[in-house]
């Protein structure tokens, strides 16, 4: 007995000891003295196991997840994850935090909306000034690698996903992506874009293999991260976990070196992405693969192994390890912008940016003249009026010092104008609808939650089927149902029956279908998951203190059926070049809400459409705001191929810009598109082709755009 119970005791005391080590985990400074050495001396230093310390995550795998473990569930948050500490040489690591909704790493950090949320603002400015944010609190912690940039295309609402990129078009992903990046970057952190590449299904994102044919690569799902590469000078690529016509992401030089590198010229370096990223480490770091993260699993010993054996050339990793050191030290050397500390996670400013950028990714897709509401005797219904909900459970979660909900953010706003508000969770129907008798105005907060979608976790990622996956961290993973939950169609049935000034605000990733119940009701709003200030901004847009300028990043089909194919366990999946609304268009379906859709308390009116061709594309619009308040409105530019030789989308977008205008104002915009954003991919030549012919050119406040013109592309003189 007293044996057991001293073996007990001193389990325990082991337990107790490990979790502590693993709390109390060594920080490390991101900045390097002046005065280091060029990276050619810094290499010609190293000893082979230095020059692979460099090359991934500094612990071994099993002391990694003991960290992680328990640092996340202690409530700590995520820790830091360190990569090639030098200290003999005086390089300090890479220190990894994951993004997109803010800092992920520790708690406190300002949440923002999700990145859907804020694809939604159309506002390259404001997500800059977010980049901006992000890199300053990156700093906070001590970090220096943000892996926020997630640009994956947005092929089926069904993502799991979804909610961390900016949307279904590539142009549109570009440039907001490259705007976060460049915020970032402007505090010396590396941002890194992931997942590099066609990762747009959660489930089987570990095994599934993706056939695209060439024009699709190039096209569709490769133009945003060349954006972001080129314009946004992103110091590092994220690998995906996927396959690519037959070849896992992080071992597939197609994609890694011959585009990435040698067509593209980037100059950064490539990280995998965690634990699965990396199958077999030579073919990894032989495809263009430089840092394994978070731990030493394929990388590390095996391929010391591997250069002792002659099976791998010591240039192979030297290659890499210049890479990784001439990113990581221009930025540890280089001038700082501000001095960087605690007090600046979730500082007044921050917080106020994520208020607004939550105002300014709420979509109005409908209103009858309901909204905005008066603050009278308001009934707020549904269980995700309470829920302190940011988005999923996976790795972009923040741990936010607080979350203001619809329902806390809609009582400040009422009771301070004198209104009274009453909720309902909406479990009885029955119960519900007699509490809507009595108001002036209700609004249901329906939609999804981390249970419904989100990161899926599989303990043995290489096992296909549903049965076989072990889920853990609370549901997420792909929807396979894009509509409402049953009960909270019942809701607002119920709700809508006895009181006929009712909106629906849906809370969701991407696209919630509407058609069981879309007619019923007043108005909708799309709030995405609005992070931390997200219930003090949907106050505000209910009751007309901001007016709603959101346009949707992604169409909302009428049937789902019209969707391309997507299973969520496939093993293997065919991505072509039509999905969103470039299929839509292209086969002539209806939709509930076109892209780029978004209604606004004031109207505006497009006139004197002018477009002209030297060598580059201008358009010109005059935009007025025809109603009797101030408003913003997203102009959209889209360029369509009536004349072309090959098979072409409808139209593309190819230009926008949100203004800002005040009742009666009207301004004039012009838009600047290079030839080269006309081009289509001419596989036989493997080149861009840009196409002498009459190209249509129209413009508008979504994709069913008002204006339209054609316009003449001819050669330059240097032709
Ligand atoms: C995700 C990445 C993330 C990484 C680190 C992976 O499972 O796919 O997006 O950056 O974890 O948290």
């Amino acid at each position: 007995m007293l044996t057991a119970l001293f073996i007990l005791i001193a389990i325990v005391v082991v337990i107790a000891g490990l979790v502590a080590y693993a709390l109390n985990y060594p920080r490390y400074d991101s900045r390097a003295a002046p005065g280091i050495g060029s990276v050619e001396y810094l290499v010609g230093c190293m000893t082979t196991d230095e020059k692979l310390e460099q090359l991934s995550g500094d612990l071994p795998s099993l002391r990694f997840q003991l960290r992680y473990a328990a640092n996340v569930f202690s409530g700590r948050g995520a820790p830091h994850v360190y990569a090639g500490q030098n200290t003999r040489l005086g390089i300090p690591p890479l220190v990894f935090t994951d993004g997109p909704r803010g800092v992920a790493v520790g708690t406190g950090a300002t949440c923002f909306p999700v990145t859907m949320c804020r694809g939604a603002s159309w506002d390259p400015d404001l997500e800059r000034r977010i980049g901006e944010a992000m890199g300053r609190e990156t700093r906070a912690i001590d970090a220096n690698y943000s892996a926020a940039v997630c640009v994956n295309l947005l092929r089926h609402p069904g993502w799991g996903r979804a909610q961390e990129t900016y949307g279904e078009d590539p142009y549109h992903l570009g440039v907001m992506g490259t705007a976060l990046t460049k915020g970032i970057q402007a505090h010396n952190v590396m941002a890194c874009v992931k997942h590099f590449a066609l990762n747009s299904i959660e489930n089987s994102r570990f095994y599934v293999d993706v056939e695209v044919d060439e024009r699709a690569l190039r096209e569709v799902y490769l133009p945003h991260f060349k954006r972001i590469v080129q314009e946004g000078e992103v110091a590092s690529v994220m690998s995906a976990y996927n396959r690519v016509r037959g070849e896992f992401c992080g071992q597939n030089r197609e994609l890694l070196t011959q585009i990435l590198r040698q067509e593209w010229g980037f100059q950064g370096f490539v990280s995998s992405d965690w634990v699965h990223g990396v199958r077999d480490g030579i073919a990894s770091v032989e495809a263009g693969l430089d840092v394994e993260m978070p731990c030493k699993q394929h990388y590390g010993a095996p391929l010391r192994d591997a250069v002792h054996s002659g099976t791998i050339a010591l240039a192979t990793i030297d290659e890499s390890v210049s890479r990784v050191l001439r990113t990581r030290m221009r930025v540890a050397t280089a001038e700082e912008a501000q001095p960087y500390g605690p007090h600046l996670l979730a500082c007044a400013e921050h917080v106020e940016l994520a208020q607004e950028a939550a105002e300014a990714g709420t979509v109005l897709l409908k209103n009858d003249g309901t909204l905005p509401l008066q603050p009278g005797n308001i009934g707020v219904f549904g269980h995700l009026a309470t829920l302190e909900t940011t988005g999923d459970h996976g790795s972009s979660a923040v741990q936010a010092p607080y979350v203001i909900t619809p329902l806390e953010g809609i009582r400040c706003l009422v009771e301070k104008r004198g209104g009274t508000v009453r909720h309902d969770d909406g479990a009885s129907p029955f119960e519900a609808a007699k509490l809507a008798k009595k108001c002036d105005a209700a609004v249901i907060v329906v939609g999804l939650s981390a249970e419904d979608e989100g990161e899926y976790f599989v303990l043995r990622p290489d096992e296909y089927g549903e049965a076989r996956q072990l889920t853990w961290i609370g549901g997420g993973g792909d929807r396979f149902d894009l509509g409402l939950r049953p009960t909270d169609i019942a809701l607002i049935r119920a709700v809508t029956e006895v009181n006929q000034r009712t909106v629906v605000v849906l809370v969701g990733g991407s696209a919630i279908l509407v058609g069981d119940w879309g007619d019923w009701v007043q108005g909708v709003l799309a709030a995405f998951y609005g992070g931390m200030a997200g219930g003090t901004a949907l106050a505000r847009i209910l009751f007309g203190e901001v007016n709603p300028s959101g346009k949707l990043p992604f169409t909302i089909p009428k049937d789902p059926k019209d969707l391309p194919p997507f299973d969520p366990f496939a093993r293997q999946a065919r991505y072509d070049r039509y999905h969103g609304y470039t299929l839509f268009e292209k086969r002539d379906l209806p939709v509930a809400y076109a892209f780029g859709h978004g209604l606004s308390y004031t109207t505006f009116a497009y006139s004197e459409l002018t477009v002209c061709f030297d060598e580059i594309l201008r358009v010109s619009v005059r935009i007025a705001n025809t109603g009797d308040r101030a408003g913003a409105e997203v102009v959209q530019v889209y360029i369509g191929f009536p004349e072309s030789a090959v098979d072409r989308p409808t139209k593309l977008l190819r230009g926008f810009e949100k203004i800002d205008l005040q009742a009666a104002e009207s301004r004039t915009l012009t838009f600047e598109i290079p030839a080269e954003e006309l081009a289509y991919y001419d596989t036989e030549a493997r080149e861009w082709c840009v196409e002498h012919v009459t190209h249509s050119v129209s413009v508008g406040g979504s994709s069913q755009t008002s204006l339209h013109a054609s316009c003449a592309i001819i050669p330059g003189v240097e032709e």
